[in-house]
C-alpha cells in the first residue's frame, strides 16, 4: 500500500538571523524569522510526511508557543516525523521538494541538502530530491520579503 502526502511552508526575511535549509547554513547577509530555526525546507517536508499519515500537522505535534521548540534545530522535527511513519508501518520511498527563494543561488548547497535530509530521515541521497526556483521578482517571495518551499513524499509500507 502506497501513501502520498503533501507539504508547504513560508517564513519572513528578516536580517541578522541564519539561512538553514535543510540542516546546512547557507551563507548569506539575511535568514529567515521563526520560533525554531525557521528551516523551511525542512518544515515542508516534516509536514509531508505527517500528512501522508494523516497524524495532523506540524504545529500540532511542536507548537510554536511551546518554550521547547524556541530556536530548536528543525532536523529533530523531521526525525521525529519519520518515527511517527515507521510507528505507523510505513517507511519513505522518496521525497520531491522545492525552496522558492529568490536569492542567493542555491543550486551549490544541493547535495550537501540532500545529504543532510538523507542522513536525518535515514534513507539514501538517490531517495530525496531539492528544487530551488526563483519567483521570478513577483510577489513577497520575489520581492525578497520571504522564503517559500514544498515537499511531496510516498511512503510504502513496510
Ligand atoms: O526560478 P528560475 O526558473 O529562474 O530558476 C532557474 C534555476 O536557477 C533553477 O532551476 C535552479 O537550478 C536555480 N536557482 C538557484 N537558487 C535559487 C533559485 C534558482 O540555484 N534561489
Ligand atoms: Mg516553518
Amino acid at each position: 500500500m502506497i501513501r502520498v502526502g503533501q507539504g508547504w511552508d513560508c517564513h519572513r526575511i528578516v536580517v541578522g538571523r541564519p539561512l538553514i535549509l535543510g540542516g546546512v547554513t547557507v551563507p548569506c547577509e539575511f535568514g529567515l524569522e521563526g520560533h525554531s530555526d525557521a528551516d523551511v525546507l525542512s518544515h515542508a517536508i516534516t509536514d509531508a510526511i505527517i500528512g501522508a499519515i494523516a497524524a495532523g500537522d506540524i504545529g500540532m505535534h511542536f507548537p510554536d508557543t511551546d518554550p521547547r521548540w524556541k530556536g530548536a534545530g528543525s532536523l529533530q522535527f523531521l526525525r521525529h516525523a519519520v518515527a511517527l511513519a515507521t510507528e505507523a508501518g510505513y517507511k519513505i520511498s522518496n521525497v520531491d521538494s522545492t525552496v522558492i527563494l529568490e536569492r542567493p543561488k542555491l543550486k551549490d548547497f544541493r547535495l550537501p541538502i540532500r545529504e543532510s535530509l538523507a542522513a536525518t530521515m535515514g534513507l539514501s541521497v538517490d531517495q530525496v530530491s531539492v528544487k530551488f526556483k526563483t519567483a521570478e521578482k513577483v510577489g513577497p517571495v520575489g520581492e525578497g520579503r520571504s522564503a517559500e518551499s514544498q515537499a511531496i513524499v510516498c511512503l510504502v509500507r513496510s
